[in-house]
C-alpha cells in the first residue's frame, strides 16, 4: 500500500498536492512518500516473530542519505555493493555492524573500507574474492568477517537480466564449492565466518523459488553443524516482488513465515536485503507534457531520468495530476533521440500539452539508474512528510554536467 492517492480530482503524496511540488521545484522531480517507506521497513522488521531477525535494506535500489537515514530510524541496516554506498550508508548515520557488502567484483580499496569500518559482513562470492580479501585484511593486520554467498540454482523472478540464482549466472558459488570455500575460511587466521547467504533475483511473484533456496541453506547449515561450525545469520537476500500493473504480490510476513518455518530448528539470526519491495512503491517521477503529436505525449522526463521501461521493457502505470475525462490511447515518450526512449507505451488516459502526470512505482531502480544522457541534467528529488515537502537532492543545473571537463583542456 502506498500513500499516493486522488483528492476530488487531484493527486495528492500524503496531505500534499503533487502539483504544489511541481510548482516549487519543476519538473521532472522524484517524490518520495516517507508513511510509505516507514510502512513498507515496518512490514519486514514487525514480521519477525520466531527468529532474530536483520532486514538491510539494498541501497542500490534507492541510495539517496535522506531515505537512508528514514530507514536507519526505522531499524533497518543495509546492503551495499560499492565503496560508494558504503560511503552514503555511513553518511547517513548506519551502524556499520549492520552492513552487509554483496558484489562479485570487490576491488582491494573497498575491501581496504568496509575492514577499516568494521562492518557486519563481505557476502563473498568465488574462491579469488576470499583469496584477495584474506591478503587485504593480513596486510591491515585485522580479520574480515565473512559470509559465502551460495548459488542455488533456482530460476525465479519477471525478467532475464534480474534472475541472479541459476547455475549460469555470474552470481555466488556451487553448493560443492560452498564447503571447500567454508574450509579454506577456517584455515585463513585474516578470516572469520559469520554466515550464509545467498540472493536468488528480483521482482519474484511467488515463494517457491524462496523456499527452494532456503531449503538448501538449511541443509548446508546442518552440515557445518556436522564439522562444528557455528554462525551469526543466515541471509536469503532481496527479491520480493511490487505491483506495478495490479499484480499480486506475497507480503514480506508471508515470506518470513515461511522461512521462519524452513529455520525452525535453527539459532542464526535471519537476514533479508529487500530493495524494492521496500522502497519502489514509496515513490512517482513528475513530469510534464511538452507536446502532443499525434498518439505521442511527449514528457520532459526520459529514459535518463527512468532507464526500466527502455532496459526492461518495465511498464509503469501513469496517473494525470489533475484528472480529465477527454481520454485517449497514447504513449508517453521523452525528449531523447532514441526509439526506445519511452516512459510508457499504450496509456489510456487524458492528458495535453502542458498537463502533469505522474508515473509510478519508481522508488526502487529509479532516480538511481539516471544518466546524464544527451547532456540532459539529472531531475530533483523530493520528500514528503505528511502536509511537508522538502528537497532532498537538488537538481542539477549545467553547470553541473561540465565542471569536472573544465580547466583540464590545456593540451587540446
Ligand atoms: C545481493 C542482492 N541483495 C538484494 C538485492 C535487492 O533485491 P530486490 O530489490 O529485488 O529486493 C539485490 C538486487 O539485485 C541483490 O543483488
Amino acid at each position: 500500500m502506498d500513500h499516493f492517492h486522488y483528492k476530488k480530482n487531484e493527486l495528492y503524496a500524503e496531505e500534499v498536492a503533487l502539483k504544489d511540488i511541481a510548482d516549487v521545484y519543476g519538473t521532472p522531480t522524484f517524490v518520495y512518500s516517507k508513511a510509505t517507506l516507514k510502512r513498507h521497513a515496518k512490514a519486514y522488521i514487525n514480521s519477525f516473530k520466531k527468529m532474530n531477525g536483520l532486514v538491510c535494506f539494498s541501497v542500490k535500489a534507492l541510495s539517496n542519505i535522506s531515505i537512508l537515514k528514514i530507514l536507519e530510524n526505522s531499524g533497518c541496516g543495509f546492503d551495499i555493493v560499492s565503496g560508494g554506498e558504503l560511503h552514503r550508508a555511513l553518511l547517513a548515520g548506519a551502524n556499520p555492524k549492520k552492513i552487509i557488502f554483496s558484489g562479485v567484483g570487490k576491488s582491494k580499496a573497498e575491501m581496504a573500507s568496509g575492514i577499516e569500518n568494521n562492518i557486519l559482513s563481505f557476502n563473498v562470492e568465488s574462491e579469488q574474492e576470499l583469496k584477495r580479501l584474506g591478503e587485504v585484511a593480513k596486510e591491515m593486520k585485522k580479520t574480515a568477517p565473512v559470509a559465502i554467498r551460495f548459488n542455488p540454482n533456482v530460476d525465479a523472478g519477471v525478467h532475464e537480466f534480474t534472475k541472479t540464482g541459476r547455475k549460469s549466472d555470474k552470481f555466488g558459488v556451487s553448493i560443492e564449492s560452498t564447503k571447500d570455500l567454508v574450509k579454506r575460511c577456517l584455515k585463513n587466521d585474516s578470516i572469520k565466518l559469520v554466515g550464509l547467504t545467498c540472493h536468488i533475483g528480483s521482482q519474484i511473484m511467488e515463494l517457491k523459488g524462496f523456499e527452494d533456496a532456503a531449503k538448501q541453506a538449511l541443509e548446508l547449515l546442518i552440515e557445518l553443524d556436522k564439522l562444528n561450525i557455528s554462525l551469526d545469520f543466515v541471509d536469503m537476500g532481496g527479491g520480493l516482488g511490487v505491483n506495478y500493473v495490479g499484480e499480486e504480490t506475497v507480503q514480506p510476513f508471508e515470506l518470513i513465515q515461511i522461512y521462519e518455518e524452513i529455520f525452525s530448528d535453527r539459532n542464526e539470526r535471519l537476514i533479508l536485503e529487500p530493495g524494492r519491495s521496500i522502497s519502489a512503491n514509496a515513490g512517482i517521477m513528475l513530469t510534464r507534457v511538452e507536446y502532443k503529436k499525434n498518439n505521442f505525449l511527449i514528457a520532459d522526463a526520459a529514459m535518463n531520468d527512468l532507464l526500466r521501461p527502455a532496459l526492461y521493457q518495465a511498464h509503469h502505470d501513469v496517473w494525470p495530476i489533475i484528472k480529465n475525462e477527454q481520454i485517449s490511447n497514447v504513449n508517453l515518450v521523452g525528449p531523447i533521440c532514441e526509439t526506445g526512449d519511452f516512459l510508457a507505451k499504450n496509456l489510456d488516459i487524458g492528458a495535453c500539452e502542458g498537463d502533469l502526470l505522474a508515473v509510478k512505482t519508481v522508488g526502487a531502480y529509479g532516480f538511481v539508474m539516471s544518466s546524464n544522457y544527451n547532456s540532459r541534467p539529472r531531475a530533483a528529488e523530493v520528500i514528503v512528510d505528511k502536509d511537508n515537502f522538502y528537497l532532498i537532492r537538488k537538481r542539477e543545473d549545467y553547470a553541473d554536467l561540465t565542471f569536472l571537463e573544465e580547466g583540464l583542456d590545456d593540451q587540446v
